[in-house]
């Protein structure tokens, strides 16, 4: 498929040669693999709620790149914090600690539940890597649990099929656990062999594979927002957060995605369950790449154990820069304004509403599954709530070509099925009056 908005075949020329262009030299054609989509449309610019084609083209865009802009692209008040650390010539030094991450420290503590203590990567994957290394240092124990359908970063412990195909996984278990099925080559066996995934809302497996296995922790995201946006039945983060207790387990909260879009204390602050462990990325630093691991003290002052065989390496030349760690702190500087999320909440909920009437009107199976301002629309009878609801119930077909179509009227839907859409504070309601508009066009034509 060629890219949208493609108006006349010297756009379509170019878009072919720069695809070209890039797959003679990065392999797979693209940076991040998980980019590779059809269409392979070339962007350029973001601003606001908006992103540009290399032709110009507009898009209304609510992949927010994979969910960091909550925001927007570009805000200029985050840029301007950047400017002013390139201004200040407040360097990397790589020596001790400085201002800006100690201010940063310092916040996060006060406002996230789980956090006595915290340390700073570049992203998420780094820091569910450190998790599960100061889970097994803690408890001297050396197998996990992860959720199928979750998605914790791309390292050997956690790199299995988000979306494996109900083939793949076998009969539904309960209790009971499910085959790793790797995403990527190169994985050791030794590695696999340790890792427990079962299913999410089954606190039934999860006490299965505690009886059985010496498990170091329990990584979840609270919301698997990986496969759209599945929210946690009514106690069950509070009976893992028991059952972890119970077995000697740390619970390890993945709020990569669901950081700073659900609130400033993430979902662990919404659900009141407060986690061992937790990791924050993403839309923490409103694209800015920035990671964050936090904790009890007890866990997480093994980074730092006066007896080096318990102590957790931590490392990393580019920890806590200070471009990354300035966006942070801007953006939390405008979260904190209870209007902000007042907004993005108004904004999101006229694009549930407008959704849900609009598939009313058509008479089309549809459920749209939000937390706060993420969302899916699963083409389904009801709302999924585990990854084989969605397997055996949702339009996968259908769902592909409502965002293909939609992008062709300038409306950017990551063209992947059950991906989530992200509204940011930068959406306005003539953005979502045009999205319901052109989402009646598409319905249409469909
Ligand atoms: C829940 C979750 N955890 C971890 C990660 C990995 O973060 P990063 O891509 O910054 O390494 C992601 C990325 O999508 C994620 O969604």
């Amino acid at each position: 498929m060629s890219g949208k908005n493609v108006t006349n075949a010297f756009e379509e020329i170019i878009f072919e040669a720069t695809n070209a262009e890039a797959r003679k030299y990065i392999a797979g054609g693209v940076v991040s693999l998980n980019r590779k989509v059809d269409p392979a449309i070339i962007f350029k610019q973001g601003k606001g709620s908006k992103i540009y084609d290399i032709h110009g083209h507009e898009y209304i865009d609510y992949h927010a790149a994979f969910a960091p802009f909550l925001l927007g692209h570009n805000y200029d008040p985050i840029n301007e914090a950047v400017m002013d650390v390139l201004r200040n010539d407040l360097s990397l030094i790589g020596s001790g600690t400085n201002e800006l991450e100690i201010r940063l420290a310092k916040l996060l503590c006060g406002m996230i539940p789980s956090f006595d203590r915290v340390q700073i990567t570049n992203t998420g994957s780094e820091a569910t890597a450190h998790a599960i290394r100061l889970s097994r240092a803690y408890t001297g124990k050396e197998d996990i649990i992860l959720m199928i359908g979750g998605y914790n970063g791309w390292h050997n412990d956690v790199a299995r099929a988000v979306m494996p195909s109900l083939k793949q996984l076998g009969p539904r278990v309960s209790p009971g656990q499910y085959p790793f099925i790797p995403s990527s080559a190169g994985i050791p066996e030794g590695v696999k062999q340790k890792v427990h995934c079962i299913n999410f809302n089954d606190l039934a497996s999860v006490e299965y594979v505690l009886q059985r296995y010496p498990v170091a922790c329990v990584l979840t995201e609270p919301v698997l927002q990986n496969i759209g946006v599945v929210l946690p039945q009514p106690g069950y983060l509070e009976g893992l957060l028991a059952l972890c207790e119970q077995y000697d387990a740390v619970c390890v909260f993945d709020e990569v995605k669901t950081g700073f879009r659900s609130a400033l204390g993430g979902f662990q602050q919404v659900s009141g369950v407060t986690p061992h462990l937790s990791v924050f990325g993403k839309a923490i630093a409103n694209g800015y790449p920035l990671g964050v691991i936090g904790g009890k003290k007890e866990i997480m002052e093994l980074f730092d154990d006066k007896d080096p065989s318990r102590r957790v390496l931590i490392a990393g030349t580019y920890n806590a820069h200070p471009l990354n760690t300035a966006a942070a702190l801007a953006t939390i500087g405008i979260l904190q304004n209870p209007q902000v999320y007042a907004q993005i909440s108004d904004i999101s909920n006229l694009l549930y509403r407008g959704w849900e009437t609009l598939f009313a009107e058509k008479g089309i199976p549809a459920v749209v599954s939000r937390n706060a301002s993420a969302s899916c629309v699963y083409f389904c009878e009801k709302t999924p709530q585990d990854l084989y609801d969605i397997l055996e119930h949702h339009d996968f077909e259908w769902d592909l070509r409502w965002r293909r179509a939609l992008i062709g009227k300038g409306i950017y839907l990551i063209p992947v099925a059950c991906k989530q859409n992200s509204v940011s504070y930068a959406h306005t309601k003539e953005d979502i009056a045009r999205t319901l508009e052109t989402t009646r066009e598409v319905l249409k034509e469909l």
